[in-house]
């Protein structure tokens, strides 16, 4: 007796007009389910599709849509002869579970699950809302001519952008090797340079390339606390080592560590604290690293903005007699961070490694980018759009920190230097749970970033981290006053007498 196939079809077929899954798609999906659990058997016949269309109350064309669908993706056939028919070789999605225990929490991963679980945990970025560190703005972007280059390009170098040398784009590094040489002090051949995308995979190539799972490196405490993590997950030995009003405390850090491998520094904006590496310490470093072969890793990652009318003070790379430091630079900050751009300036003897790192870790970057990015700094745009955000920048610096001095200004001080896209305000009360604060500041819309989350060993500063460039006065001047606000309505028993006092 033949089996009434349309009933059961009609059974899985529900349609939901409000899901928003196209109708098609839900019959299809419908037609799947009976396949699946063994009502539609592989050879039997489907209903005419006249007749499920007057069934579900649908016009023809969407059962049309729905058999097509299914024969795309294989669960039916349609021959002339008979009409449309189940599969008989079904997909394997169609087939019975192979296995009908699902494990896979309990299987076996790397042992640094927890250190990324971690990292997604605490080290998200920031949101792109006043006062982010980093982000982009309508006034301090690239602008109209890098979209304009960028379709050039695309147009252009389609069919150009085949698999290529692992170290970037040659237009690309010529022009990297110029602007580093002029705007840095770099001392290099374009050759050294590694195209990376954005200084992360950089950073990471350093460790990777340099240094073999549990050599003793050391590492800025209070630093970045993104390459912490990467420093764990390539087996470093991480050496905590304090900061002071000269930077990194080379003696302290050697004193922990006497076999010390190499150094990663941020040597002309101490990140977070914002202090430039004194020529003392900076001498100290180079002649360590070239007596003992220890490597320096010079993380230069926004030195392009310095304020009141100085130059940036040269790299570190540019002072170094011997073939000592990698530079690390990034095009996150003065272009944009979505472009994933950076790149490495290695000594020549490293050239082939830090190629060969590139193309076993991710083969080669994005030449499309490359492309534009050597254009636009080839076209002349590069620096004057670094002068037109210095300029910006600036103005707004001076504007935030008038605005936080009067907001509350009597709950702390200013400690960074005067470059770069960020602030540090460190609290006189050092009893105050920053990481509260920039919980609540959050809940009112403002970003901060809480001091003493940038540190590892020592005993954290507790302080807010601010940034400024990508936002207009208004902007700053509400989220500040939202600033003091959290301020004085949550933390006034850490505040100064008179803030207690104005409280209702
Ligand atoms: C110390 C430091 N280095 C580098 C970067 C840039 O990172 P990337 O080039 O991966 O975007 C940042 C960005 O916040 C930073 O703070």
């Amino acid at each position: 007796m033949a089996r009434p196939k349309h009933e059961l079809m009609r059974a899985d077929i529900a349609l939901d007009r409000s899901s928003g899954i196209p109708l098609d798609r839900q019959i299809a999906d419908g037609i799947i389910k009976a396949i699946v659990n063994g009502a539609l058997r592989p050879g039997d016949n489907l209903m005419p599709i006249r007749r499920i269309a007057s069934a579900l109350g649908v016009a023809r064309a969407t059962v049309d849509a729905a058999y097509a669908l299914l024969v795309a993706e294989g669960y039916i056939k349609t021959a002339r002869s008979r009409g449309s028919f189940v599969s008989v070789d079904l997909p394997a999605r169609a087939q019975p579970p192979i296995c009908e225990k699902k494990n896979a929490a309990q299987k076996p991963v790397s042992r640094y699950r927890a250190l990324l679980a971690n990292a997604m945990q605490e080290l998200l970025p920031q949101k792109n809302v006043p006062l982010a560190i980093v982000g982009t703005s309508p006034e301090a972007n690239p602008g109209k001519e890098f979209a304009a280059i960028l379709q050039r390009v695309n147009r252009r170098s389609m069919l150009d952008m085949v698999y290529s040398h692992p170290s970037g784009l040659d237009a690309l590094k010529a022009e990297i090797c110029r602007i580093a040489s002029r705007l840095r002090g770099v001392r290099a051949r374009p050759e050294q340079v590694i195209v990376t995308s954005g200084s992360q995979l950089g950073l990471t190539m350093t460790l990777l390339g340099l240094f073999n799972a549990g050599d003793a490196v050391l590492f800025e405490d209070p630093g970045y606390p993104l390459l912490h993590g990467t420093a764990e997950l390539c087996g470093l030995k991480p050496i905590f080592t304090p900061i002071d009003a000269e930077g990194l405390n080379l003696k302290a850090g050697l004193s922990m560590a006497p076999d010390a491998r190499g150094v990663y520094l941020t040597p002309s904006h101490q990140c977070p604290l914002g202090m430039m590496m004194s020529l003392k310490r900076r001498h100290e470093v180079l002649r360590w690293a070239c007596e003992s072969g220890a490597w320096i890793i010079e993380d230069d990652y926004d030195s392009e903005l310095r304020y009141g009318g100085n130059l940036p003070y040269p790299s570190l790379q540019g002072m170094d007699t011997g073939e000592n430091v990698i530079y690390v630079g990034t095009f996150s900050k003065v272009l944009f961070p979505g472009l994933r751009l950076g790149y490495l300036i290695v000594p020549e003897q490293l050239v082939d490694l830090f190629s060969g790192l590139r193309l076993l870790i991710d083969r080669q970057g994005q030449e499309l980018y490359q492309a534009a990015v050597a254009q636009y700094i080839h076209e002349g745009f590069y620096e004057p759009h670094i002068k037109h955000m210095r300029q910006i920048f600036e103005a707004r610096r001076t504007y935030l920190l008038a605005a936080c001095r009067r907001e509350f200004g009597d709950w702390g001080e200013f400690s960074s230097g005067e470059q770069g896209m960020h602030v540090v305000f460190r609290f006189h009360n050092q009893d105050i749970d920053d990481a509260a604060l920039q919980r609540l500041c959050l809940e009112q819309g403002v970003e901060t970033r809480h001091l003493s989350s940038f540190y590892h060993n020592h005993p954290p500063q507790k302080g807010l981290v601010l940034g400024f460039g990508f936002y207009t006065e208004s902007q700053i001047l509400s989220a500040v006053s939202r600033i003091g606000y959290v301020l004085r309505h949550d933390f006034s028993a850490w505040g100064p007498q008179e803030s207690a006092r104005q409280e209702p």
